[in-house]
């Protein structure tokens, strides 16, 4: 095996499978805001001794983190979940992030927020099996024999038919196939003939052959054919590196859930139930847990035989006291499965009502069973300095440009009320300083947003003193 790595080529293959596409564009935008979150940011030794990896402050929350990633990094988390607690915009999805980020670049992490259980046409379980099984990353590795360089050669063989007196077939076609390092002839399948034919290959095209399947692309025109008063429609591309024969490994990633979904879908109309059903369900059947242990059972062969690996992920649960008491039973069974990814849950509540429930209050609204499993971590709220930091990165990460004391002003609107309010302020400021024919934001832009917009403390402190809308008039 190793071998045949080092032979393989760095590059991605041109023909490579396009990788499976995100499955869930939407969710971007939820993670959108923590761009400037690049990790942890701790020493090797666990340390978050100073502002890197994007994130300012938070230093316990940050190494109790780092802890976490260690016991996953070593599979000794499973059965568990983080769960992280903290006032609204102390960084608890920022810190989650993070931790993905921590975990490698092709980890799957899948954010969801309690209330998203609450569908009419779906589960609520369902809607978090699913989300579940998003979460677990598979990687397929492959390992392909071809053969590829310019085309120097090509002649069909022909021979008598043996079938009819007239006529002739083609036996065999040699084709000779040139690249920088050397030469090669092969003699190949009538079949891959007509495939040569269909790509319609002529000498001096660069052209790719599996050896496995037969398959043929052509690639393009070997540029050494390159000429001024060519038509522009062609492709050049240059003479192929290494050996004609040469073995490349190629890496797919995709989710459990995507392999569900495409097992579930119809596989073209066999009889006429098949189509109405796809009709009514828009092309979708229900993905049911039988079809999921098929699925499961062809991954194991997969990873059995070390063509697959499993690449667990991470669900993030956001305003997990929103989920309700079934819910919360299920979550124990999901965690106790041996394929479960990472879970971490946030909340900002206290002691609260579980929901479904009339009579159990608990800590952050979640039955002790359950938090029993979790680890928890505290997020703490920032100093005007630490704003400050989180607001200069956000202007870096969005290409503003702060003029003179607007920083300041900034964190003190910030410590004042909350980071988010100081990080909300930053893009219709920066607006109205575009409006003004401005490049750079003034403290001036900042006051006129705060006297358009109200912190949420402000905001409910002066209905407050009005005792609601109505100016107090009511009883
Ligand atoms: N310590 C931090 N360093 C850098 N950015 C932060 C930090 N804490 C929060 N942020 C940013 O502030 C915003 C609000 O934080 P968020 O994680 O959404 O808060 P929460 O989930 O606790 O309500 C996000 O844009 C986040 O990336
Ligand atoms: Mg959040």
């Amino acid at each position: 095996m190793k071998a045949s790595t080092s032979t393989s080529t760095p590059t991605p293959a041109h023909n490579a499978p396009l990788p499976p596409t995100a499955a869930n564009p939407g969710r971007s935008s939820r993670i959108a805001p923590h761009s400037h979150i690049k990790g942890l940011g701790l020493t090797p030794e666990g340390y978050a001794s100073s502002d890197t990896g994007g994130f300012v402050g938070q230093t316990i929350a940050r190494e109790a983190c780092g802890v976490i990633v260690d016991l996953i990094k070593s599979r000794k988390f499973s059965g568990r979940a983080l769960l992280l607690v903290g006032a609204p915009g102390t960084g608890k999805t920022a810190l989650a992030l993070a931790v993905s980020h921590e975990l490698g670049a092709k980890v799957p992490f899948c954010p969801m927020v309690g209330s998203e259980v609450y569908s009419t046409e779906v589960k609520k379980t369902e809607v978090l099996a699913e989300v579940f099984r998003r979460a677990i990353g598979l990687r397929i590795k492959e390992t392909k024999e071809v053969y590829e360089g310019e085309v120097t050669e090509l002649t069909p063989t022909e021979a008598e038919n043996p079938l009819s007196g007239y006529g002739k077939t083609v036996s065999h076609v040699v084709v000779g196939l040139k690249t920088v390092k050397g030469t090669k002839q092969l003699r190949l399948d009538p079949t891959i003939y007509e495939a040569i034919l269909k790509e319609k290959i002529v000498v001096g095209d660069v052209v790719y052959i599996e050896a496995n399947t037969g398959a043929v692309k052509r690639v393009g025109r070997s540029d050494a054919y390159a000429s001024s008063y060519d038509l522009e429609s062609e492709t050049y591309v240059p003479l192929p590196k290494g050996d004609v024969h040469k073995r490349k490994e190629l890496v797919q990633d995709v989710t459990l859930g995507d392999l569900d979904a495409a097992n579930a879908r119809p596989q073209g109309g066999q009889d006429i139930m098949s189509v109405m059903g796809s009709l009514v369900k828009s092309g979708r059947t229900e993905v049911t847990e039988k079809l999921r242990r098929e699925v499961n059972k062809i991954v194991k062969g997969y990873v059995d035989q070390g063509v697959a690996e499993v690449v667990p992920g991470v669900v993030f649960i956001d305003e997990v006291h929103m989920l309700d008491i079934e819910c919360f039973t299920y979550l124990n069974a999901l965690l106790e499965s041996p394929m479960a990814p990472t879970v971490i849950f946030a909340t900002n509540r206290g002691n609260s009502l579980v929901r479904g429930t009339s009579d159990i209050v608990s800590p952050h609204g979640i039955p002790v069973d359950l938090l029993d499993r979790c680890m928890i971590v505290k997020t703490e709220g920032y100093t005007r300095e630490q704003v400050g930091k989180v607001v200069q990165l956000r202007a870096n990460v969005e290409g503003l440009r702060l003029g003179e004391g607007v920083l300041d002003k900034l964190a003190v609107e910030g410590e004042k009320s909350s980071l988010r309010y100081a990080l909300q302020l930053l893009t219709p400021a920066s607006i109205l300083a575009s409006i003004a024919g401005r490049n750079q934001m003034e403290v001036e832009d900042i006051g006129e947003m705060n006297e358009l917009f109200l912190d949420a403390k402000t905001s409910a402190s002066m209905i407050g003193q009005g005792g609601g809308f109505d100016g107090g008039q009511s009883l």
